[in-house]
């Protein structure tokens, strides 16, 4: 199938509507057909009522000319009724309908247009810092930025997965200052493995020397002193610091894999990357006067946000005494990302709190001419995960949450929901399965959450087998399978389009030829959650279906058409689960 994809029934009749619109009006070419699912047809349409306001016409008046305008003769719409105040209610023939799902079917792609071809998304996620933990905070962007990788993947995008590590800073200096000043440090004396306890140890060592230099102003002077040498590349200090890296390089590997994300250790391109481009970065910028001095620091002045002072909002691109942060650092990411990588879009997923920080680097970056109209750039924007308490998640004693603990107990409660609901399933099984759901509960919690809102961290809750969760999806999935597996349907069925369309039949085939429509707008409006709404609204028109329509048991052409269904309804939702990064078991 071409990357065209099929077009979707609703887009079949928004285009209906519109050329009725031209009919009747022909000034309105561009309005909005305004057509949605429906519950009393199968489409609506709502365009007669902003309409006729314009050309001075009553709505009903406006929707009865459109009704009589509207063509029903190419075999798509079967019918169109004017109701209440002028809303067109559409149904379609039951050919139109089986046609769609079997060559939705018969596609590889299931007949969802590739609509990035030729863009190049890079999207920044993740990005934990080095010589710490990853704490519940980086398990929201790695999960979100992997399902916007996967959704764009799949619609055609060459996506750049830009994990931009915090591996570059003056806190390294102070580490490793330290480190060298404690020979007994578990950093010399244990053997460290390939997990995380690396970085547990970096992690108290950094406080340790945080510490040490807050209390002891000739530990701070010498840790400046080994800033300076990492910074003109002094070996000695530059090896410590590769090794730091790689240790945490490791761990956060060893969380990537057992979150089964897409990330990479090619993906891992850190601040310390961009540090021999800070310098040209900044002389850009100064050059083309955005960026200009304010007793010694070199500040961009935002033109757009003004603090609590009503002063300008200040960007930092190089501070007085020569050194360059956080600020300076995604100055020079961007540029890079625009001038090497040439992106066509721009995602940066952190938290909600940064929100401030990445408005100032577009304005800036598209001040200095970096960032056209071409370019779409956006933060996306997420909540926090929240306690029990309703507080920012954190242990009793106040510390970050250890993601490899979390991620134990999830695999640990639905090993136990798992093994009650199929007490047939081997050990070894039940281990994978038990790993999927419980890593896909955790996702699908996050995911399922519109993004921007702040969410509680909730076991019980989140691998319940009733209810809106990837442990729900990952039965009815199952379920759909194991029908396929009774019906013996190897081979693609053959879709008799005559055959009649039971009201169960045709919610579910409606529901499944708006997939495609779905992921454009995930990849729109870069919230995931659509996608997981979707998925739960599929697994319940086939629960529906299900119950109303027997499949093995039912004459042909009646039996071919459900599988038929079937089919289609368990290839989205393992795709679309894929594409929230979750695994679809055939059983379970
Ligand atoms: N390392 C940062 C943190 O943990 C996130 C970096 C996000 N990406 C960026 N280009 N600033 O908060």
């Amino acid at each position: 199938m071409s990357s065209a994809g099929i077009l979707p029934l609703l887009g079949r009749v928004a285009a209906a509507v519109s050329e009725a619109i031209v009919r009747v009006r022909p000034e309105m070419a561009d309005a909005d057909p305004v057509v949605r699912r429906s519950d009393r047809a199968d489409f609506q349409s709502n365009a007669a009522l902003p309409l006729a306001k314009k050309v001075g016409m009553k709505p009903a008046q406006l929707g009865g000319e459109l009704a009589t305008h509207l063509d029903l003769t190419d075999g798509v719409i079967a019918d169109v009724q004017v109701s209440g105040p002028g809303f067109l209610n559409i149904s379609l023939t039951d050919r139109a309908i089986w046609e769609s799902v079997a060559a939705r079917l018969a596609d590889d792609r299931l007949g969802v247009p590739a609509t990035e071809n030729g863009h190049r998304v890079v999207i920044d996620y993740s990005a934990p810092n080095v010589a710490k933990e990853m704490h519940v905070g980086h398990l929201r962007t790695t999960i979100i930025g992997d399902s916007l990788a996967r959704v764009f993947g799949f619609l055609g995008a060459d996506v750049v997965r830009a994990n931009h590590l915090g591996d570059w800073g003056t806190q390294f200096g102070m580490l490793i200052q330290y480190i060298d000043e404690h020979p007994e440090s578990p950093w010399h004396t244990e053997e460290l493995g390939a997990d995380t306890s690396a970085v547990s140890a970096l992690d108290s060592l950094y406080k340790a020397a945080r510490a040490e230099f807050d209390s002891d102003p000739s530990f701070a002077g010498r840790a400046r002193t080994r800033v300076v040498a990492l910074q003109a590349g002094d070996p000695d200090t530059v090896a410590r610091w590769r090794e730091i890296v790689a240790e945490s390089e490791k761990a956060f590997g060893a969380i990537y894999d057992r979150l089964d994300v897409l990330l990479t250790p090619d993906d891992y391109v850190g601040e310390s990357f961009y540090n021999d481009q800070l310098a040209d970065t900044v002389a850009e910028l100064v050059d083309k006067g955005v960026a200009v001095d304010s007793d010694g620091d070199v500040v961009v002045l935002s033109e757009q946000v003004t603090g609590p002072d009503d002063q300008p909002v200040v960007l930092m691109a190089r501070k007085r005494d020569g050194g360059y942060g956080y600020d300076s650092t995604d100055l020079a990411t961007i540029r890079y990302r625009i001038a090497s990588l040439h992106a066509d879009r721009l995602l940066y997923v952190t938290d909600s709190r940064q929100a401030l920080h990445f408005q100032l680097i577009f304005e800036a970056a598209r001040r200095v001419g970096w960032l056209t109209d071409a370019i779409r750039v956006d933060h996306v924007a997420y909540g926090t995960i929240l306690g029990p308490d309703g507080k920012p998640f954190k242990t009793r004693a106040g510390g970050t949450v250890r993601l490899m603990g979390l991620l134990d107990e999830a695999s640990a409660r639905v090993r136990a929901v798992v093994a009650e609901k199929n007490p047939d399933l081997t050990a070894v099984e039940l281990d994978t399965i038990a790993e999927q759901a419980g890593i896909g509960a955790v996702k699908y919690a996050d995911l399922s959450t519109s993004r921007v809102k702040d969410y509680t961290f909730d076991l019980d809750r989140m691998t319940t087998l009733n209810g809106n969760t990837g442990v729900y999806l990952q039965y009815a999935h199952a379920r759909v399978r194991s029908i396929l597996r009774k019906a013996d349907a190897t081979t693609l069925p053959t879709v008799d389009t005559a055959g009649p369309l039971e009201p169960a039949e045709r919610e579910l085939a409606l529901v499944l030829d708006g997939y495609g429509t779905v992921l454009a707008e995930v990849a729109d409006t870069l919230e995931p959650h659509r996608l997981a709404g979707y998925l739960y609204e599929l697994a319940r028109a086939y629960t529906t279906f299900y119950d109303a329509c027997p499949v093995i048991a039912a004459d042909e052409p009646i039996r071919s058409n459900r599988i038929a269904l079937c089919g289609l309804t368990a290839r989205i939702l393992e795709l679309g689960l894929g594409q929230l990064g979750i695994a679809a078991p055939q059983r379970m």
